[in-house]
This record gives C-alpha cells, sequence and structure tokens, in this order.
C-alpha cells in the first residue's frame, strides 16, 4: 500500500510517499522560516498562501524520484490538525480533491500522532508500548503510547511549550527567528555555571512542566547584566541546561511511574543536542532505552503523515476513509480524543 502524505500545519510545505512494502520511498520539504524571519514569527495568512504554491509542484518532485505516479497512490493522508486552520485548510482540500479525483480513501491524520509515531521510521525502532516526550513549538506532553491511537497523556505545560520557550528566549536576546536551533547554537559558545536559572516544577510530584517562568529569569538577567556576545552565551546555555534539566528528570520519571523501558523523543525541541546528550546518557543509566527520530524526522516533515497514515489504514477498515466534498480541520484538537483503529 502507498501513501502519500501531506503537512501544512504551520511554516513547513512537506510531502512524503510511504510504502508499506518497502518503508519511506521519498520526502520532500519546503520552509517558510526566511519569509517570516523578517516578523519574527509566523504570520498565518502568508503561510497558507505559500502553501498554495507549494504543495502540487512538491507532490510531483516527491513522486518523480520513484517509480511512482498519482495512479499508483493507495491513499492519501494530510495534517488535519492542530495547526493554523487556513494553513491546515490548503493540505485539507488539497488531499480531499486529489483523493476524489483517484477514487482512494483520503485520511485526516493528528499532527502530534505524526511526530509521536516518527521514532518507527527509524532503525533501530521501539516496539509499543513506549513513553514519548512531545516537545514542539506549540506542545510539551508526556505520552504513554500502548499502540497505534492508544495515547494516554502523563503530563504537559501548564504555559509556554518548550519550543516556545526556546523562541521567546532567543527573541529576548537578539537572535532571529526561529530561535530554538540559533539559541543552541549560541549556546555552545557559553561557559557552564556562568549564570544559574531555575527549574521550574522540577518537585511538582507531577509531570507537568512550566517554561513560561524560565523566560522571564531570563529577562531579568538580560536586564542585569551589561549585553555582550559572550553574556548572551552564557544565558543562553543556562536557558537550555535548565529546560534540558526539566525535560530530563520528567522523562526518568514517567518511565519510572509508567514501568515501560522506551523513551521515544519526538518534535523541533528533540534535535537539540544538549537535550539529546543528556537524554541518552541519563535514560541508559536508568537501565532503559532512548530513541530519536532521524534530525530531519523531529521537525515537521511529510514522511511522518505519510507514515501516521499508513499505519491507521493497516488497522482499520478503508471504508471509513473516503474522500468527500465536505471536510474540515481542527485548529486545537486533543490527541487522547483520537481512537485506535482497532481496540486491543
Ligand atoms: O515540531 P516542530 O518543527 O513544529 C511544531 O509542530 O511546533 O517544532 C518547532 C520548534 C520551534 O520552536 C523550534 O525553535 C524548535 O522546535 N527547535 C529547537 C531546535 N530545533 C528546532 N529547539 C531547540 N533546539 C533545537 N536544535
Ligand atoms: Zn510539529
Amino acid at each position: 500500500m502507498i501513501v502519500l502524505g501531506i503537512e501544512t500545519s504551520c511554516d513547513e510545505t512537506g510531502i512524503g510517499l510511504y510504502d508499506t512494502k518497502h518503508g519511506l520511498l521519498n520526502h520532500t520539504l519546503y520552509s517558510q522560516t526566511e519569509m517570516h524571519s523578517d516578523y519574527g514569527g509566523v504570520v498565518p495568512e502568508l503561510a497558507s498562501r505559500d502553501h498554495i504554491r507549494r504543495v502540487l509542484p512538491l507532490v510531483k518532485q516527491t513522486l518523480s524520484a520513484t517509480k511512482h505516479n498519482l495512479q499508483n497512490l493507495d491513499a492519501i493522508a494530510y495534517t488535519q490538525g492542530p495547526g493554523l486552520a487556513g494553513a491546515l485548510l490548503v493540505g485539507a482540500s488539497i488531499g480531499n480533491a486529489l483523493g476524489f479525483a483517484l477514487k482512494i480513501p483520503v485520511l485526516g491524520i493528528h499532527h502530534l500522532e505524526g511526530h509521536l509515531l516518527s521514532p518507527l521510521l527509524s532503525t533501530p525502532s521501539p516496539n509499543f508500548p513506549f513513553v514519548a516526550l512531545l516537545v514542539s513549538g506549540g506542545h510539551t506532553q508526556l505520552m504513554e503510547v500502548r499502540g497505534v491511537g492508544l495515547y494516554r497523556l502523563l503530563g504537559e505545560t501548564v504555559d509556554d511549550a518548550a519550543g516556545e520557550a526556546f523562541d521567546k528566549t532567543a527573541k529576548l536576546l537578539g537572535l532571529s527567528y526561529p530561535g530554538g536551533p540559533a539559541l543552541s547554537k549560541l549556546a555552545e559558545q557559553g561557559r557552564p555555571g556562568r549564570f544559574k536559572l531555575p527549574r521550574p516544577m522540577l518537585h511538582s510530584g507531577d509531570l507537568n512542566f512550566s517554561f513560561s517562568g524560565l523566560k522571564t529569569a531570563v529577562l531579568t538577567l538580560t536586564k542585569k547584566n551589561r549585553i555582550t556576545q559572550q553574556s548572551c552565551a552564557d544565558i543562553a546555555l543556562a536557558f537550555q541546561t535548565a529546560a534540558v534539566d526539566v525535560l530530563t528528570e520528567k522523562s526518568l520519571a514517567a518511565l519510572r511511574q509508567t514501568g515501560h523501558n522506551q523513551l521515544v523523543v519526538a518534535g523541533g525541541v528533540g534535535a537539540n543536542r544538549q537535550l539529546r546528550d543528556r537524554l541518552s546518557e541519563q535514560v541508559e543509566l536508568a537501565g532503559a532505552t532512548v530513541f530519536f527520530p532521524a534530525i530531519e524526522f523531529c521537525t515537521d516533515n511529510g514522511a511522518m503523515i505519510a507514515f501516521a497514515g499508513a499505519m491507521r489504514l493497516q488497522t482499520s477498515d478503508t471504508s471509513n476513509h473516503s474522500s468527500s466534498n465536505s471536510f474540515t480541520v481542527k485548529a486545537r484538537w486533543d490527541l487522547e480524543l483520537l481512537k485506535a483503529p482497532i481496540d486491543p
């Protein structure tokens, strides 16, 4: 079964082609980062318009590098939510139109399910059940994953998402959008221990997070200290270390609480080198294994949507997934409300 995946939830147009027999055949990505960087963040209307320009050329490009064409597709999977409504509508309309024309099933995929399952695209891959740490620009959650569609929320941020905190802190330090990668690059020049920042909710006794206080603490530091290139790097490192500490400790607590011995890290912040190193070391010490998606599958991409679509199709009745003239997108969508294709 060959599934085309379309991702347009935010500022990346991603197309993936997944074959249930041969794995991922190809994927392509167009990032709108440069266009939005002039504004210091994503401008929703510009994002939607750009997705319209990119989706079909990228679909053609993705297919042309393989021996397949549109007629070989068995299904289309598109990101139905959560995300920017206008941006989601582009993928949803093109996906449904293609499915209607080709008379094949069309599936609306939850963006975070795509992220959750993305580590299964790499080898070695985890087996169900596992604990997932989802750290993206919009979400920070610890989930128990017992199978496709079997997700239990263990804890989440009570305010900013981890990626959002990286982006806002980067902005405070004068770095350009998107701030996460820029901040982590700057932190490489930082001197450890120069500044100490709080570890919010580290001892809260639950698996929730809070990142907005950390950002405010950075603001205070920038006001109190003379801002040189070196002090910015020191603050960047202090912020990153505090965020990584909390994410690591809560992930270890989630493994203890569930009794699972596999941790999967998904979402854009999963690309962070310090987080990867710290989790690898600490999870191993705890006698468990940590799995990271390849860097290209950490941030938004079409491969994870094609893959999640294929997983759902393999375990459900395809007659549930007909394309139709009416469809919806879900700007907000609770992952726990997703149903398992087949109840265990
Ligand atoms: O998963 P993603 O691509 O998009 C969302 O669904 O949000 O995540 C994007 C987030 C942004 O906040 C970005 O700054 C952050 O991931 N990010 C990073 C790194 N690379 C991306 N944060 C810290 N370190 C990185 N290396
Ligand atoms: Zn994402």
